[in-house]
């Protein structure tokens, strides 16, 4: 039944709430997670191949292998997680758990190599060069951020009921819903927070380095921009829930503006200070891509400031 419900929610919600469906559907948020038969990156990449450290891994349509040149290890893959923005992880099961591959897509190289978060593991043997266990502790948060509903039938992607509480109630018996336009942007960024992790998040446990640049609530909230209390710098400010994509590279948009007029609406219009160098594409500046080493992606740092190019990076 619960089931049935949720399969359902997408087109139940289209019928009365046709422009924010609209769009949802397409953009990378609601597709973080699919079963691997479903995932493009593994249909348009069929023989994916690395080398190293004496294994060699490969993933060829959809399924899985390593071997050290005498043994092989192989098995059918069950999850892809992410869209592929940046890459895509998979994950298996394995002896009744689940564990993550060791490698994974990059879609800036589009080849296959080793997981974030794998490059510092041992890899003494081929069991552990196959893949690290996730405890079912980890497994739920995984599924928890990646899915609506979670296992053990999770609905792949952030689903319009997982920032609308009690929105599949509403759909069958229309109780009111809390109007998400009209909460503050702290609330805001503490919504956004449970998965892109929040301002006390990252204070209290860290990454205090390079490591936290994607963690957006966290970054802007230590900008000077930043008020709770205005609404000119919430994160749906400048991205639409509904439709965020990533952006063409060069003059720096979101979906939703043109970056550069949010920032105006502050600088020159409330806020004096105004820049003595530049009069467009202020994110270019303000905002600099930055690259995790390792993980060969680069986020936005949404701690907007004079970023000098040398200096140390605020962390
Ligand atoms: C049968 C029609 C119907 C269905 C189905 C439905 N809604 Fe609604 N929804 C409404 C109506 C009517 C309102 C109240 C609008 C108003 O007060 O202006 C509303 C209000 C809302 C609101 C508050 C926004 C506002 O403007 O008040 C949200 C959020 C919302 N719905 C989300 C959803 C989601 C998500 C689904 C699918 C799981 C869904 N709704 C299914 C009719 C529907
Ligand atoms: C607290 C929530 C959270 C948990 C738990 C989580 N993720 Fe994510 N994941 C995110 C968010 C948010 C992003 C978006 C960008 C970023 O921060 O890299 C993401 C991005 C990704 C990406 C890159 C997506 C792309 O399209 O490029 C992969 C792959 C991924 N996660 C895999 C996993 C796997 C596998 C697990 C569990 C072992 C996991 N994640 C656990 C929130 C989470
Ligand atoms: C990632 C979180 C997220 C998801 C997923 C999401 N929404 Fe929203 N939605 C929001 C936020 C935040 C707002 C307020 C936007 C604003 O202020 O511009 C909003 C606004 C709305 C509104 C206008 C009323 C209001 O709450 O202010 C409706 C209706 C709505 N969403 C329906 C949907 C439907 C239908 C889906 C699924 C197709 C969906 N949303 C998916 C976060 C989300
Ligand atoms: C002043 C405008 C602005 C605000 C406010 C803002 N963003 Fe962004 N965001 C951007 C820009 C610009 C990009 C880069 C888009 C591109 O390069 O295509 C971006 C990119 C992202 C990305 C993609 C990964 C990355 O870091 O490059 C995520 C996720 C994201 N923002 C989440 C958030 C969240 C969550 C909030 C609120 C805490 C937020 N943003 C507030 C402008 C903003
Ligand atoms: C339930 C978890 C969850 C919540 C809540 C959530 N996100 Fe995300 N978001 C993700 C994951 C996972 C990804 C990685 C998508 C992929 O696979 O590429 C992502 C990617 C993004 C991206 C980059 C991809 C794109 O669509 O352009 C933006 C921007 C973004 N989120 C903004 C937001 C904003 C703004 C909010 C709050 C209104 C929010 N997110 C709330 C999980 C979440
Ligand atoms: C909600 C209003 C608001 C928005 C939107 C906003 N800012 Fe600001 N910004 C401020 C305030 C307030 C200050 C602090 C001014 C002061 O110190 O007098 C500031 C400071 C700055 C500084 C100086 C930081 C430093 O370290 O001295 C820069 C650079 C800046 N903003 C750029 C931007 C850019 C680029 C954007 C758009 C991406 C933007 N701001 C969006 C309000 C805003
Ligand atoms: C080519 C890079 C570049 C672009 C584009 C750019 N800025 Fe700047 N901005 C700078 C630099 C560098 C400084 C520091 C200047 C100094 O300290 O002499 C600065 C300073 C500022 C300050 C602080 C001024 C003060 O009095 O302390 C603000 C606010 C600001 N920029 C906002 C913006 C906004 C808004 C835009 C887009 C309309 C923008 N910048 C576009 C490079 C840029």
């Amino acid at each position: 039944m619960i089931l049935l419900l949720l399969a359902a929610a997408v087109p139940v919600c289209a019928g009365c709430h046709p422009k924010e469906t609209a769009t949802h559907g397409a953009a990378p948020m609601a597709q973080t997670l699919f079963r691997a038969a479903d995932s493009d990156v593994l249909k348009s990449n069929r023989a994916l191949e690395l080398r190293r450290d004496g294994f060699r891994w490969s993933v060829r349509n959809g399924v899985y292998s390593v071997t050290d040149g005498k043994q092989t290890l192989e098995t059918p893959l069950q999850w892809a997680f992410g869209f592929g923005n940046l890459g895509q992880t998979w994950v298996f099961e394995r002896n009744n758990a689940l564990y993550e591959t060791t490698v994974s897509f990059y879609t800036s190289s589009k080849s296959i190599d080793i997981t974030p978060g794998h490059l510092g593991l041992p890899r003494r043997n081929l069991e552990e060069a196959f893949g690290r266990i996730i405890d079912p502790s980890e497994v739920r948060r995984c599924f928890g951020c990646h899915s609506s509903g979670g296992l053990p039938e999770p609905n792949p992607g952030v689903q319009c009921e997982h920032c609308h509480k009690g929105a599949l109630g509403h759909s069958a018996d229309l109780s009111p819903m809390a109007k998400l336009s009209k909460i503050s942007t702290d609330e805001i960024s503490t919504l956004c927070g449970t998965c892109h992790r929040t301002w006390e998040d990252i204070a209290v446990t860290g990454p205090h380095d390079v490591q936290n640049v994607r963690f957006q609530p966290y970054r802007l909230a230590n900008s000077k921009c930043y008020d709770g209390a205005d609404k000119r710098i919430s994160c749906t400010a400048c991205h639409d829930p509904h439709s965020a994509k990533q952006a063409p590279p060069k003059v720096v948009t979101t979906t939703k503006i043109n970056v550069d007029t949010q920032c105006r609406s502050c600088h020159g219009a409330t806020v004096k200070k105004v820049c003595p160098v530049g009069k467009s594409n202020c994110a270019s500046c303000h905002m600099p891509a930055v690259e995790i080493p390792g993980i060969h992606s680069k986020f936005r740092d949404h701690w907007i400031r004079i970023a000098k190019p040398g200096a140390a990076y605020p962390d």
